[in-house]
């Protein structure tokens, strides 16, 4: 498992956060537990931590990962954006968002995430709540079809898409991955398709975040988060795509002054070597912030 599943830029992210004996660390993305083991082994013995996760699947994998750390561990499924409640009052010491998605959600086919693989089109991480991929591509009206396709998946053929897939699904409705990426494909045949990139990229991105309403709330979910650390406390995030990673960048610049202090002027990226062990670490930005002692 260990070598599918490597945590992005742990040495760097670690040393962000500070991470040190004793009090509450927080991580609010806790999939796999990559990085909230590292976060128990440097905060040993005392330190405690709240993993908090959406996706039940990846919390029963954390759980087994993290096993034998039961007594300094509480495994929570809930949205990040719902950790301020989850504190019961204590300020953390570190929070750890490491946005996105994981790559047990990608790689297993039945998640729905994959153009690469054939399977239901749902990409919900939380599976208890719709709606779905395919709710969104069946129901939508084609303008907010491309609309959706155009802000979140910066496609600048949404047009194209939109019309494609209202096309199809009047004659048949979409159900499953690769019906969805052929017809992407098929829309935007020609001397297209920028580094190589299958043109399916975009549009699944979309979908993806309009799903999970990943940007919904992000800059006040972050702002909640730094004023509820203990001062001297950290946030650190890691975003994936430029959509999520402006909005972290804008909310950092602008609580940076008297009260907080930005860690990262510019973004920390992964070097060579990680990369080429671990090709979805490429888009990675870590960016941290300090809540001033007083
Ligand atoms: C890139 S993975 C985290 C990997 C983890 N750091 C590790 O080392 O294994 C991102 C995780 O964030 C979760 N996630 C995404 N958005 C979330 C949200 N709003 N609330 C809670 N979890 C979320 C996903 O379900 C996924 O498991």
């Amino acid at each position: 498992m260990d070598a599918l599943h490597l945590p992005v830029l742990l040495e760097e992210t670690m040393d962000l956060l500070a991470v040190s004996a004793s009090g509450l660390w927080v991580d609010g993305t806790v999939g796999l537990g990559g990085h909230a083991r590292e976060i128990l082994r440097r905060s040993a013995p005392d330190g405690r931590l709240l993993g908090v996760d959406r996706d039940a699947q990846a919390l029963a994998v954390a759980r087994e990962r993290l096993a034998g750390e039961e007594a300094r561990v509480r495994l929570v499924q809930a949205d990040y954006r719902a950790i301020p409640a989850l504190l019961g009052g204590e300020a953390p010491r570190g929070v750890l968002l490491d946005l996105g998605v994981s790559s047990l959600q990608l790689d297993r086919a039945e998640r729905g995430f994959s153009f690469k693989q054939d399977g239901p089109l749902d990409m919900r991480m939380d599976q208890g709540q719709g709606p779905t991929a395919a709710d969104l591509v069946n129901r939508l009206p084609e303008r907010e079809l491309a609309d959706l396709i155009f802000r979140f998946g910066e496609e600048r053929a949404s047009r194209r898409v939109a019309r494609g897939i209202v096309w199809a699904r009047e004659r048949a409705p979409f159900r499953t991955t690769g019906e969805l990426a052929a017809c992407v494909r098929r829309s935007l045949a020609g001397p297209r398709g920028r580094h190589g990139i299958d043109p399916a990229t975009r549009t699944f991105q979309a979908l993806r975040i309009a799903v999970n309403g990943e940007l919904e709330g992000l800059g006040a979910c972050l702002r909640a988060l730094a004023a509820a650390l203990l001062p001297g406390g950290r946030l650190v995030v890691i975003a994936f795509h430029s959509l999520e990673d402006r909005e972290v960048k804008q909310t950092f610049r602008d609580l940076a002054g008297p009260d907080y202090r930005l860690l990262t002027r510019k973004p920390v990226r992964t070097g060579e070597e990680e990369e080429r062990g671990n090709p979805r670490a490429r888009s990675a930005r870590l960016r941290g912030l300090e809540k001033v002692a007083a």
